[in-house]
């Protein structure tokens, strides 16, 4: 069999953090976790685009509730890797949500400005309930309370890119989680 041929840009990390392999297994375990929990049940599945685009895509291939799929626009990173407080979040949805099970997915909850307000926005939607994936949890950065009843892993304070997550747009088809050499980050932390 040909050998998988690596990204360039996974020289640029100083470690990994969470191994392609651990994801794997992670996401099929979430996914068993969301079946058992939604049986029976219409879901709508709403990711937070760009960062969740991948985990949603490999979680979603593995639900076996009959769902639907919408997209919601959150950005609080301008670049570097400090929030900037307040997301901006474009309700661009196109899926009527009142009366239905939404499951929201994200790539990583960390402050809690994120999810918090677009976990409010769906609620205003009349949803008849709203649980959160994300998988990753920075819970040591947390500024506003919020918790996800489904989280793949919990990880230390730092910044990670790779699987959806970025620095500055790039890295996010690195197939792991690893954290950047400190000369990639250099003058923009
Ligand atoms: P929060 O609003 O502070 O919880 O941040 C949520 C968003 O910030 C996530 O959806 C990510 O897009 C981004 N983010 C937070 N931590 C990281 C990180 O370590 N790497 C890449 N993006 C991150
Ligand atoms: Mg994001």
């Amino acid at each position: 069999m040909a050998q998988k041929k690596s990204v360039p840009e996974l020289k640029h990390l100083d470690h990994v953090l969470v191994s392609e392999t651990a994801i794997k297994r992670r996401v099929a375990a979430l996914a068993e976790q969301i079946n058992r929990a939604y049986r029976g049940k219409d879901l709508t599945v709403i990711a937070i685009v760009n960062g969740a685009i991948i985990f949603t895509s490999d979680l979603l291939r593995q639900l076996r509730s009959p769902l639907r799929l919408d997209c919601i626009r959150a950005s609080s990173y301008h670049s570097g890797t400090h929030s900037t407080g307040k997301p901006v979040i474009v309700d661009n949805l196109k899926l009527d949500i009142k009366g239905h099970h939404v499951l929201l997915v994200d790539d990583i909850l960390d402050t809690g400005n994120t999810l918090s307000a677009v976990h409010e926005l769906l609620r205003a939607k009349q949803a008849a309930s709203v649980r959160t994936c994300v998988l990753l949890d920075k819970k040591e950065r947390r500024i506003v309370p919020f918790e996800a009843e489904y989280v793949g892993f919990e990880i230390p304070n730092e910044f990670v890119v790779g699987y959806g997550l970025d620095f500055n747009e790039r890295y996010r088809n690195i197939p792991c989680i690893g954290v950047l050499k400190s000369k990639y980050y250099a003058g923009k932390i």
